[in-house]
């Protein structure tokens, strides 16, 4: 296979992830703090901590290379922390690779370990003396997506930065780059409707991006919004204001038909119907009472559905919820 070719056949979150630090979007403070550590030779212990898909494994390897350049292989050892095989082959691995001498180059050697969040507190507890003892040669970057499931002690260690979701902006700056390197087509809506429903995570904006792309029938047709919502699997604004109308003006086995047809037709999960609904309920006008009172029962069918409660009751409940709410609106 042609290298070109292997390229165009990888995942666009790989094919697209960013080669160097510029082309890290969002992350600028981030970006600019942690190369003045290296420019100026005192890189400490870091912790990159925050949500998906917003760069964290992108920045500290293409920061990696940045500093070592064809030496990377060497220099850098990747580390998955919550490996299954457990504390023990990590801490081998990194004793291993730590007290290789280097021979060809001075300077710290980096390990990254990824998914830290992810270890048992006894696996961080061992971490941490593992950190101590080679401290002398190598720096750790520990990568993470909640810094409350870490070890206090652990964090106390390293530098943390924290990864916001990006912003729109940083992720419509991405998805025009890819936009125009793949020869898409894709209409404004949709675009704005792919940013919304990213909430900040790149990895799935490229996902989204890339299985829209997968189910055109012609390679030159439009992305439209419609397909952007069938690929998040998230329901269609319009399809939520026809349900809702419905819920509203007409009677109850009517709404529950439509309310029913529309999960089925659309493939809709009711939790993601529940979320859509205070979604848009957010936009509507509506007396305090009336918000509050369909929010904390909205809140409970949530909880309910996601406890594995009966589709049809919670169903029910919803069209119950809002025809109520909106009863005493009247
Ligand atoms: N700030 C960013 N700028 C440009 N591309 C990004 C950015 N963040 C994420 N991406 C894209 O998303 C993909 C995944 O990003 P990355 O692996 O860096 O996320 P992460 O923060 O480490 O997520 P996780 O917590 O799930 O490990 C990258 O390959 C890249 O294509
Ligand atoms: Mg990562």
């Amino acid at each position: 296979m042609s290298n070109s070719n292997a390229k165009s056949n990888l995942p666009w979150v790989e094919k697209y992830r960013p080669s160097n630090l510029d082309d890290v979007f969002g992350q600028e403070e981030i970006i600019s703090t942690v190369r003045k550590f290296v420019h100026e030779g005192r890189l400490p212990h870091l912790l990159f901590y925050g949500p998906p898909g917003t760069g964290k494994t992108s920045t500290i390897t293409a920061l990696a290379k940045e500093i070592y350049g064809p030496n990377y292989k060497n220099m850098v050892l990747e580390l998955n922390a919550s490996d299954d095989r457990g504390i023990e082959v990590v801490r081998n691995r990194i004793k291993e690779f730590a007290s290789t001498m280097q021979i060809f180059s001075r300077g710290f050697k980096l390990i990254i370990l990824d998914e830290a969040d992810a270890m048992t507190s006894v696996a961080q507890n061992s971490l941490r003396r593992i950190i101590e003892r080679y401290t002398k040669n190598t720096r750790f970057c520990i990568l993470a997506n909640y810094s409350h499931k870490l070890n206090p002690a652990l964090i106390s260690r390293c530098t943390r930065f924290r990864f916001q979701p990006l912003s729109e902006n940083a992720v419509r700056d991405q998805i025009k780059y890819v936009i125009e390197k793949e020869s898409l087509n894709m209409s404004m809506k949709a675009e704005e409707a792919l940013l919304k429903l990213s909430k900040g995570d790149m990895r799935r904006a490229l996902n989204v991006l890339q299985a829209c792309k997968a189910a055109l029938d012609s390679a030159n047709d439009e992305i439209d919004e419609k397909m952007i919502y069938e690929c998040v699997g998230a329901p269609d604004p319009e399809d939520i204001e026809t349900i809702l109308d419905s819920i509203l003006q007409e009677d109850w086995t009517t709404s529950y038909l439509t309310f029913d047809r529309f999960k089925k037709t659309k493939g809709l999960a009711l939790i993601d119907l529940v979320q859509a609904f205070v979604e848009i309920l957010s936009g509507y006008e509506l007396k305090s009472q009336t918000r509050i009172a369909i929010l904390k029962e909205l809140a409970d069918i949530e909880y309910g559905v996601s406890r594995g409660g009966n589709e049809k009751i919670q169903t029910s409940a919803v069209i119950g919820v809002i025809k109520a709410a909106m009863e005493n609106e009247a």
